[in-house]
């Protein structure tokens, strides 16, 4: 099993209750429970999904295995692993394994009490338990039980303490970490790369995303999320791989690993089926691509990502005015939002062990402060991370351009920024697709810099790769 030393876990537990003391003293008396995940059957018990431990469960106990729980008394500081070892059955079928006992020691835990007990242990302490939000229904329909309250209502017991001790301590990865991110955007490098190599007319897009597939699996890693591989890039997560590809398509390839340590990459890349950017392809890419060169530039401790945002919005505007698209002034059209219409996504999120780091513990409080205040316009509504670069982030920087026709027709209809849109030019694109350009930066005293080997995105390097 990839594990850190245990003192990268006795460590992690010891900041957490740190954390935890700085948001409120009164948690001295409280246990913490945190849930590991179980196997999800997809159509009879002992047919599974791939098993993804819970990422709260594998940064603070780190062990890859179903069926764990474990509670940190903050009193004492000692951690309780709930868990059963193999039994002969499980080796008869899986195979021997290293016994949870061995485990538990390499992530610096001694006390290992059989599943069972957790009942009977949470309510004989008769104590405060602090968990984070859960997202399986299994866990919900146990901590339900735990608690003694309706699956219904246990979401809303959550303690926000505990979420912001969490956030605070995950949100800044350390030197250890960023070795592991660099390794999943390596291997999802090479996801990348072969995706430019075997792309060509009139192959199906499944094809492409088989040999992606390849790439990953070769690398033993796993997809850190669905793979978005499409002709149809202007549909922003588009999980369907079932169109023929035609030249003068361009594909946009969203794609990541999650590599064997449980880190992620998130990468996207956009390029023609036929190897050669048309001039329409080329001038729009050669501005996303500006979007985010700029951005990253941009990006340092201190400056709120909301602003990181509104810059690429402002890029756009003003390259699709130089372009004919758009008229009328980039302030003018920055305030009536006509961005959105061509970026309705968020330029990044935090990344880590979660493709979308910690959205399990929401994104208010991953992304935002409490004074800052989330937009309701579109483009901006969507932005999962606002609040000021901190050093020690890593985040995603990943602005694009669509033209989704429908969304363009029902502008139009509804006679919707007449004053900035050259609607008529905009037919001429209602077949482009779109462009995304996707990088994960590492945030630190001394600016932005983009994480793993380099993975090419000049209109140029590109076409050398597919040629
Ligand atoms: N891969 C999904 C995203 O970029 O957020
Ligand atoms: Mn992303
Ligand atoms: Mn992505």
């Amino acid at each position: 099993m990839n594990l850190f030393s245990n003192t990268t876990y006795t460590d992690r537990r010891a900041g957490l209750l740190r954390n935890l003391n700085t948001q409120n003293d009164s948690h001295g008396s409280s246990l913490i429970l945190i849930m590991g995940n179980t196997e999800s059957p997809m159509n009879y018990r002992d047919n599974i999904y791939r098993f993804r431990q819970d990422s709260n469960f594998r940064y603070y106990f780190g062990i890859n295995l179903p069926n764990l729980h474990a509670v940190i008394d903050c009193a004492s500081g000692e951690t309780i692993l709930f868990g059963n070892d193999y039994s002969m059955e499980d080796i008869i079928w899986v195979g021997e394994q290293e016994s949870l006992t061995s485990l538990a020691e390499k992530v610096g835990i001694r006390d290992i009490r059989p599943l069972n007990d957790l009942h009977k242990y949470i309510k004989e302490s008769d104590r405060k338990v602090l968990f984070t939000p859960p997202y399986r229904h299994d866990n919900i329909i146990l901590l339900g039980s735990l608690l003694g309250e309706s699956p219904l209502i246990v979401p809303s017991l959550v303690s926000e303490d505990l979420i912001k001790a969490i956030v605070a301590q995950r949100s800044i990865k350390t030197e250890e970490e960023i070795v592991q991110i660099e390794d999943a955007i390596n291997i999802t490098r090479s996801m990348h790369l072969t995706a430019m190599q075997s792309t060509a007319p009139d192959l199906y897009e499944y094809e492409v995303v088989g040999a992606i597939h390849q790439s990953l699996h070769a690398s033993h890693a796993e997809l850190s999320y669905p793979i978005i591989f499409s002709i149809n890039g202007q549909t922003l997560h588009n999980h369907h791989h079932d169109n023929l590809m035609n030249s003068g398509n361009l594909a946009l390839n969203d794609s990541g690993a999650e590599n064997p340590f449980g880190y992620s990459g998130d990468i996207t890349r956009t390029f023609p089926v036929n190897g050669k950017f048309n001039s329409q392809q080329k001038e729009i890419y050669e501005l996303v691509l500006k979007m985010e060169k700029d951005c990253i530039a941009s990006c340092s401790v201190g400056t709120p990502y909301r602003d990181m945002h509104i810059l690429a919005n402002r890029i756009l505007l003003d390259g699709m005015k130089s372009l004919g698209l758009l008229k009328g002034s980039v302030e003018d059209m920055l305030m009536a939002n006509v961005a959105g219409m061509f970026m309705p996504h968020g330029l990044g999120h935090m990344i880590g062990m979660d493709v979308h780091d910690m959205e399990d513990l929401g994104e208010q409080y991953v992304g935002y402060t409490e004074d800052i205040e989330r937009s309701k316009v579109m483009g901006l509504k969507s932005l999962r991370l606002a609040k000021p670069l901190e050093a020690g982030f890593v985040i995603t920087v990943e602005p694009g351009i669509y033209f989704i026709p429908q969304l363009i027709d029902k502008l139009k209809a509804e006679k919707q920024h007449n004053d900035f849109v050259n609607y008529d030019k905009l037919e001429a694109y209602k077949s482009f697709g779109g462009v995304r350009i996707e990088d994960d930066v590492h945030i630190t005293n001394k600016g932005a810099k983009v994480l793993g080997e380099y993975i090419p995105k000049e209109v140029n390097e590109i076409e050398e790769i597919m040629s």
